[in-house]
């Protein structure tokens, strides 16, 4: 892995990935909208940053042209499609060969098999409903995103990461393939190893085609379920 592209690199997890990324000594292109080139200053002169809209097609191929690593944040922001344009812009316009990483949260299902507690079943239904009534997030939209990411024959990871909150780096998170294995019930994870296990995926092939469901690895459920961590 030489160089890597940031899609969204200016929001909380984007910021914690750039950092990440550098310090495996990746070349990084960040993209985030013109209004928030800014929040990127701490790394001037290091990174290459786009601006532009995610989804903008053009912006996005221009960006991703000869990365072998693509790591995407997908915002599902307004009504406008932003998140499945965001992904369908990386997918039609990556590398062949690229490793492409998404982020997206616990609520995106790939074969159902996952069990939802009654606590996300209802921040995803009310919370996502009101949230698209005051026109301000589209979760619906982030559904179809990542159903067109798990029909791509890309080289793609989509990472679902739990709850989040700050704090120090307390590791590698793991992982399990549904909501609702034993070892995930804690259901939190710190945001900048959110941003850690993506950037790892890029170098680990195991994960491709995966949709892995995250953890962080000091929580009591990871501590108390060690023996089925996957990888
Ligand atoms: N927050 C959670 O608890 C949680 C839990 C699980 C998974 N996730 C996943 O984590 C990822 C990002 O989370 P985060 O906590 O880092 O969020 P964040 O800091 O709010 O970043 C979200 C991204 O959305 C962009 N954005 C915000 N408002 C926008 C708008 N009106 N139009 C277009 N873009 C807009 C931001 O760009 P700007 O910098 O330009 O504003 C940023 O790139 C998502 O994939 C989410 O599904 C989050």
């Amino acid at each position: 892995m030489k160089k890597v592209c940031i899609v969204g690199a200016s929001g909380k997890l984007g910021i914690y990935m750039v950092q990440h990324a550098l310090d495996r000594g990746y070349a990084v292109v960040g993209v985030c909208r013109e209004r928030s080139v800014e929040k990127l200053d701490a790394f001037k002169g290091r990174i290459a940053v786009i601006p532009g809209a995610t989804n903008d097609r053009e912006v996005i191929k221009r960006a991703i042209a000869r990365c072998d690593g693509v790591l995407v944040v997908l915002a599902p922001m307004g009504v406008h499609h932003y998140a499945s344009g965001t992904a369908q812009a990386v997918l039609d316009y990556a590398d062949p060969g690229a490793r492409i990483v998404f982020s997206s949260g616990w609520h995106i299902t790939r074969d159902g098999q996952d069990v939802y507690s009654w606590k996300i079943k209802v921040l995803v239904k009310i919370v996502g409903r009101l949230a698209r009534l005051a026109r301000m997030v589209d979760l619906d939209d982030q559904v179809e995103a990542c159903r067109r990411v798990f029909a791509s024959d890309t080289r793609w990871t989509l990472v679902r990461g739990s709850d989040l909150e700050e704090g120090e780096s307390q590791g590698l998170p793991v992982w399990s393939r549904h909501v609702g294995d034993p070892i995930l019930k804690s259901n939190i994870t710190r945001r900048v190893d959110f941003a850690l296990f993506m950037v790892a995926a890029l170098a680990n092939d195991a994960l491709v085609h995966e949709a892995p469901a995250i953890v962080g690895c000091k929580t009591p459920s990871a501590l108390a379920h060690a023996d089925l961590a996957i990888g």
